[in-house]
């Protein structure tokens, strides 16, 4: 453990609160106290911001959350669920931990902390409806979709597949869909939605229905765009995953996709969910303004623990594995992706570099909702070749995991839902000494005054532990 680690932590929440005495939170307004919080005035507007996306009549999720009507009968629900606030099940669902490692990555939909109190204070008053003539003019959503990246500029389908109500996992590959192209472009992000038929269905199997995003039947998919010239440097993707959000590429690192490229899902994981399901993926891209080219290239880099080493006992909690590798390369991570099964519950990630040992960040892990975390730019790792990457995941396989079917059973490495996997599916991109010191300085410049020499969380290099000068640090 090393002082610049902890000197990223951040007391706890809860510890701030006592240690301050208040109820306010810092510089923003007041939590109001419960009786003052109406659903018109204080909870329809934070509704409409971070959960009508999915929550409503046409939605991906299973109840509207737009008039009084629907959601009071969720009313606890709602304050359990959004205070859940990293952990598994919390909605939106976004687990990355506020008190420790990189706070700014893209697409970031959690609540904030005082939006969470509103909640909890207005259920606690007893979630009283307020003056309709408070409520926000209602929103309306023209793409029953709602895509995070924006209207995609192409959309393909995969074929469709019917899984049973109850059934054994399924693996295999699609052949390769032609994607439409008559012109070379480069992907600047992509998004992928499960469209299925099961939402409208009766539960077919007792007791059978799986805690699954949505109803969702494809678990997860590995996908890539093939050239038709066999030539697949830098192409485009990644993965799909249960209730997985969109990814955007680093803006200098837009994936080319030439003129008659197939989109090839390589391995598919489908579970069943309780319900037969008739459902296809729909993978939406954006691409760069035409004329554009990339000045460097991403690639995936998975850090994964060899999976004839993951041993967890029955009724065992916090179990933990870990995975790590050695930079060959200066990179920046634009990534953080934890793939875990159903046991998992946490992975963070670690930076280890001379004496510099830090975390980059922590995230809560549920097997129905894998997400990928971009860093925004400004914010993404700069890490010099020789740097140890670690990931350390978590597992909880005891009744305290409402996931695990049986946590009597003992659970080893392996490809079903029911076995684990302790993988970061991270993306970066290898930076040469010039390209990494460019980088590095720009950050300088965005973080640090004149002389100022303060750490600079994921990039040791930035200012080094006990160095006087980066190129001192760099001759070690
Ligand atoms: C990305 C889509 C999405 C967003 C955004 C989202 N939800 Fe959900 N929500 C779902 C899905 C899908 C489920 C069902 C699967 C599950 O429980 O994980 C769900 C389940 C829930 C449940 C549990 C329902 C039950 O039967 O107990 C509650 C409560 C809930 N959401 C509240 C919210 C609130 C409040 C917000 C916003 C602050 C929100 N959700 C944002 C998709 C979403």
């Amino acid at each position: 453990m090393s002082a610049s680690r902890s000197a990223h932590r951040l007391p706890g929440f809860a510890g701030w609160l006592l240690a301050a005495g208040v109820t306010t939170l810092g510089v923003g307004t007041p939590v109001p106290a419960s009786g003052e919080v109406t659903f018109s005035k204080d909870i329809a507007p934070i509704l409409q911001r971070s959960c009508q996306r999915c929550h409503r009549a046409d939605g991906f999720a299973p109840m509207s959350l737009v008039t009084y009507e629907e959601v009071r009968p969720y009313a606890r629900a709602v304050k359990h669920r959004t205070g859940l606030r990293d952990k598994p099940g919390v909605m939106p669902p976004w687990m990355i931990e506020k008190n420790i490692g990189i706070q700014r990555y893209k697409g970031d939909s959690s609540l904030g902390e005082q939006e969470i109190l509103t909640i909890a204070a207005w259920v606690d008053g007893g979630a009283p409806e307020g003056d309709p003539a408070d409520l926000p003019p209602p929103l309306s959503w023209p793409d029953r979709l709602a895509w995070e990246i924006g209207e995609p500029d192409l959309i393909v389908d995969s074929p469709s597949f019917t899984m049973p109500a109850l059934a054994a996992d399924w693996w295999g590959s699609f052949d390769p869909i032609p994607m439409g192209l008559t012109e070379d472009r480069y992907i600047a992000a992509y998004e992928v939605k499960e469209l299925h038929d099961a939402k409208n269905k009766e539960i077919a199997v007792e007791g059978a229905a799986q805690q699954t995003a949505g109803l969702s039947i494809f678990h997860h998919a590995l996908f890539k765009t093939l050239n038709p010239d066999g030539d697949n440097f830098a192409t485009c993707c990644n993965t799909h995953e249960a209730g997985r959000n969109a990814e955007w590429f680093d803006p200098e690192a837009g994936k080319q996709v030439k003129a008659g490229a197939t989109l090839f899902f390589n391995t598919v994981h489908i579970h069943a969910n309780g319900r037969e399901t008739t459902a296809r993926m729909r993978v939406g891209f954006k691409f760069h303004p035409r004329g554009y080219t990339p000045a460097v290239h991403s690639q995936l880099l998975h850090i994964a623990t060899n999976p004839d080493l993951i041993d967890i006992p029955g009724m065992a909690k916090d179990v933990r594995f870990d995975g790590m590798v050695t930079l060959q390369d200066n990179v920046k991570v634009t990534v953080f992706e934890p793939h875990m099964h159903l046991p998992g519950v946490r992975m963070c990630l670690e930076a280890t570099y001379g004496q510099t040992v830090e975390t980059l960040s922590c995230a809560g892990y549920n097997h129905s909702w894998v997400l990928a975390y971009t860093f925004e730019d400004d914010y993404a790792p700069l890490l010099p070749k020789g740097t140890i990457l670690r990931i350390i995941g978590y597992f909880d396989n005891s009744p305290s995991n409402p996931v695990v079917p049986d946590p009597r059973n003992w659970s080893g490495g392996g490809n079903r839902s029911v076995d684990n996997m302790n993988i970061n599916i991270g993306q970066v991109i290898p930076l040469t000494d010039e390209q990494f010191e460019a980088e590095m300085e720009k950050r300088r410049r965005t973080f640090l005054s004149d002389g100022e020499r303060r750490a600079i969380l994921g990039c040791p290099l930035c200012v080094p532990f006990g160095r006087e000068t980066p190129q001192a640090a760099r001759s070690q």
